[in-house]
This record gives structure tokens, sequence and C-alpha cells, in this order.
């Protein structure tokens, strides 16, 4: 059952709800699922896919090999796990890393909304188009469009490509770089 949308839900009731989540199929293929992580005071949170084998088998996410990319970029720039927040659309390993099923994806929203209710971050960064669909418009193209910056609320939106699209193509490394930079740069304004 889902949580009832109270305001008054701390960091660790949303944890004990994905930990006993049965709101999709993917309760009974998962391993364990995977909460987001990092620093509840981050002003910069990243929502990634989905969590991979390694994250199912951990429950953390972002320790496999894309985990590992993800570590490189922000240490380049300036940045570490323990200053942000790293999250996923969908809290449980799809089997076989099959793209999430929308159902999926809407079954576990409200747990990300929760995640950013209780973290409000100036910067939201998707990784991958995935996320960015999700989050940022339908139509999100990752390839035209990654590194260009939205606007709600008071919140700073942007995309940049999935670490794993790194692994397939390491080309990608720099132009991920520059946008995490500037990822930077738009926190170094925002807080002037
Ligand atoms: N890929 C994702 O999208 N999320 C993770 O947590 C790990 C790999």
């Amino acid at each position: 059952m889902h949580m009832d949308l109270k305001e008054s839900l701390s960091w660790s009731d949303i944890e004990q709800h994905i930990a006993s989540c049965t709101c999709c199929p993917l309760c009974r293929t998962r391993q364990r699922p995977v909460m987001g992580r990092g620093s509840h005071q981050a002003d910069i949170m990243l929502i990634a896919e989905a969590p991979g084998a390694q994250e199912d088998r951990q429950g953390i996410p972002f320790v496999g090999s894309s985990g590992e990319i993800l570590d490189r970029l922000l240490g380049d720039c300036g940045l570490s796990r323990e200053e942000i927040y790293i999250t996923n659309i969908i809290k449980c390993h799809p089997p076989g890393n099959r793209d999430p099923q929308e159902a999926e994806k809407e079954a576990c929203f409200p747990y990300l909304k929760y995640e950013t209710f209780l973290l409000k971050p100036g910067i939201i960064v998707c990784l991958g188009s995935v996320a960015a669909r999700r989050i940022i418009a339908p139509d999100f193209r990752i390839t035209r469009q990654h590194g260009t910056w939205i606007y709600r609320k008071n919140c700073a939106l942007t995309a940049t490509y999935h670490p794993s699209a790194i692994l397939r193509d390491p080309s990608k490394y720099e132009e991920v770089k520059r946008d995490f930079r500037e990822i930077v740069k738009k926190r170094a304004e925002m807080t002037k």
C-alpha cells in the first residue's frame, strides 16, 4: 500500500514504505529496493532511471560500473556524493535491465515526490532520457537538449546523459563533464 500523502512524513517513514512496497510487480523480482542516498541538506538532486543488478544486490544507488563513472565525473567537477542526493525514478531493479514500464514509473512516482518535497533541491539533474522525459518534458531529446535549463517554482532543472551512455561511448565523457561544470556554476549563482 502507498503511504498517505501527509506532509508530516520523515525520511525514515519513506524508507520504510519503500522497503515494504508491493505497489508494482517488481517487488516480486527485486532483491532489495533502492532508496535515494546522500545529504538530506543537498541543494543538488540527481535523478536517474532505475537500479541495476549491482544496486539490486546492495540496495544502494550507483554502486556498479555506472557509479564508477559518476564518481569520476563528480570528482572532476569538485563534487562528492556526500554533498548531493542521488535517486531513481523507480526504486526496484527491472529484470534483465529492461526499461521501466509506464505503470511501474507511475506506481513509484509518489516516493520521488516525497524525496523532492523533503529535500527541496535548488537544482534537479536528470541523468538520461527516461528521467528527463518523466521530469522535464515527455518529448525531451537528450542528444539535442542536454545541458539546457528550465525553471519551476524555486528549482532549476537540467538533464545530461546517463553514465551508462558514457560506458557505451566514452567520447561522451567530456560533454557530460561540461554539463556538470555548468551545474556547479549554477549552484554558485544561486547561492550568491
Ligand atoms: N543506473 C541507474 O539509473 N540508477 C542506478 O542507481 C544505477 C544505475
